[in-house]
């Protein structure tokens, strides 16, 4: 305990004092099945009224749906284990745009799945999960939910990558003209 107040001592503020392997781990996973999830999006065919889920497309599911789970075992670990308490050297405007910019991912990496799966299920594409069949969120065509589809698709190709963009930017700044130890902090070995 006395250790933990030690390590809490060297960061600004509420929180446990840098990321454990665990919450490091599924950053990372969730990176890696992002890029492949964004390349099998825009390779896989357009989706019209009388499409049928073909491999691509059934990758496309397979992948988001455990994006939507590893995000759910994400966020359950780190409202479990604590938040990170942000570096003393921040700024309150890094402290602020940092904690909304990674709520609004968290959102996101809920938000984005959850509104596929809808739609995978309006169109009558049985959502399968690597060969575990998903149960259907809404019935083939429910009325009012067609839009779905097409905010799914915006969200991820525009907000998602915006936010991810910025995310990514602001990293590599903390890296590289920082110098504070922002991106060591979710870098294995620390
Ligand atoms: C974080 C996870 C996900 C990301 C980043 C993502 C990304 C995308 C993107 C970028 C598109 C548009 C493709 C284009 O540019 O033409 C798309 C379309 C689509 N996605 Fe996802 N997706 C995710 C999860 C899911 C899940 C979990 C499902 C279903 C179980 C799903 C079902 C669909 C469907 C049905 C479409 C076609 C929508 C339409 O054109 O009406 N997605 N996705
Ligand atoms: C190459 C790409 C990426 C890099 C270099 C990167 C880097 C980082 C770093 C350094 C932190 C720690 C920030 C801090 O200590 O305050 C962090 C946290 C975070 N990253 Fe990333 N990231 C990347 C991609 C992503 C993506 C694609 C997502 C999700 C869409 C994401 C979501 C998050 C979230 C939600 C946090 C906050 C974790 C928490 O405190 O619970 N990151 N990232």
């Amino acid at each position: 305990m006395a250790e933990m107040e030690n390590l809490a001592g060297s960061a600004g503020g509420k929180g446990v004092a840098g990321y454990g392997a665990t919450a490091k781990t599924l950053h990372w996973i969730v990176v890696g099945l992002l890029i492949v999830q964004f390349i099998i999006a825009w390779v896989m065919p357009d989706i019209r009224r009388d499409t049928k889920p073909d491999t691509l497309i059934n990758l496309h599911l397979s992948f988001g749906a455990l994006i939507l789970f590893v995000a759910i075992v994400r966020l359950a670990w780190r409202l479990t284990q604590g938040q990170v308490a942000p570096l003393a050297s921040m700024t309150p405007f890094e402290r602020t745009a940092s904690h909304v910019l990674h709520g609004l991912l968290y959102l996101l990496l809920l938000v984005v799945p959850i509104l596929g799966w809808i739609n995978a299920s309006w169109r009558g594409f049985p959502a399968v999960m690597f060969g575990l069949e998903l149960p259907k969120l809404v019935a083939t065509h429910a009325p009012g939910l067609r839009w779905t589809g097409d905010v799914h698709g915006l969200l991820a190709n525009y907000v998602m990558l915006a936010l991810v963009g910025l995310h990514v930017a602001a990293a590599l700044y903390h890296y590289f003209i920082r110098r504070d130890g922002v991106m060591q902090r979710m870098l294995p070995g620390r």
